[in-house]
């Protein structure tokens, strides 16, 4: 038996702007999801998947995920009707949205598949791999996801619109930052969030281009903060990119209630990650002091949190 892990991740910057060739940083967090990979005896594909979830996170992702793993051993060429393969998912990596458990999962499946049929893929093939498998789940994926997930760290990552290789910078934070991650109990389909905002952008590409500009300042600035531990700065431009996920309609009552809980109580920025319209908002805590008085004001207040650092 064999197997791989894949890394979570929250976007701090530049979810959907990332689709179009613009800048975004992505942080890898320290949950993971681990794929084993068993060979069978017989043709046959056997899954089990024992990730804890938000409810109802795996039903309703049951048939990406069936083409997530058919994309990755199309990629990998095994086949299931010659070789019989069992796979489980496990680790401690909620499967949630907005917190990368499909790219985790793709990951970890492309490095369990490598070891066990020595195939002889480096990092940058397990991102490929993973990639084709993150199509299973959201047709036109910009990559940042299985990008963070294959490689952790703090990621500048710029997508290549040509289909060439992308931007993948690694960034050093002086010092690691706490935040809060906390989720809406939501699952959202990124495949129709994607293609929806698509949709808003060809009847206002006026409005679009103004929000784009306006973003590109936002992360330039951003990527020289994270750099220089400014602080209050990174918060400022986190709590400025998430008004302009409002202005995409990718925000929702959900997650504007848990930004103002956490505003309210202290956090220096607050906004939702990945997807949207369900799934994840993150809140800047720094300090262990903070850290720990937002995400027990969560916790009573009924919403799964967790604690992690950015920067690593
Ligand atoms: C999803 O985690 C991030 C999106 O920007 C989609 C993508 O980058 O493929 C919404």
């Amino acid at each position: 038996m064999s197997s791989g892990y894949g890394y979570g991740k929250v976007i701090l910057f530049g979810e959907h702007f990332v689709v179009y060739g613009l800048p975004a940083i992505v942080s890898a967090i320290g949950s993971r999801t681990i794929a084993y990979v068993q060979k069978l005896t017989s043709p046959d594909l056997q899954l089990i998947d024992d990730r804890q979830e938000v409810p109802g996170y795996k039903k309703d992702k049951k048939e990406e995920q069936n083409k997530s793993i058919e994309n990755i051993l199309n990629y990998c060429k095994i086949d299931p009707k010659k070789y019989g393969i069992n796979v489980r998912f496990s680790g401690d990596l909620v499967a949630a949205s907005g917190i990368g458990a499909s790219a985790a999962s793709c990951a970890a499946l492309s490095r369990a598949l490598n070891q066990e049929f020595s195939l002889g893929f480096d990092d940058e093939k397990i991102n490929l791999s993973a990639f084709e498998g993150e199509k299973g789940y959201h047709g036109n994926p910009s990559g940042i996801d299985n990008t963070a997930a294959t490689y952790g760290g703090l990621i500048w990552f710029k997508r290549n619109l040509n289909g060439g290789p992308n931007i993948i910078d690694k960034l050093n934070m002086k010092d690691p930052v706490n935040i809060v991650i906390a989720n809406t109990g939501l699952t959202a389909s990124t495949a129709k969030v994607v293609a929806d905002v698509r949709k808003q952008k060809g009847k206002d590409p006026k409005k679009f281009e103004k929000i784009f500009n306006d973003y590109c300042d936002i992360i330039s600035k951003a990527r020289k903060a994270l750099i220089e531990n400014q602080l209050d700065e990174i918060g400022d431009l986190m709590n400025k990119n998430q008004n302009l996920l409002r202005q995409i309609n990718v925000s929702s009552p959900e997650l504007e209630k848990m930004i103002k809980i956490a505003l309210d109580y202290g956090a220096l920025g607050a906004k939702l990650t990945g997807t949207g319209r369900g799934g994840n908002m993150f809140a800047l805590t720094p300090g262990k002091g903070l850290q720990e008085t937002i995400s027990n004001i969560f916790e009573k207040k009924g919403y799964m949190v967790w604690k992690t650092t950015i920067g690593i």
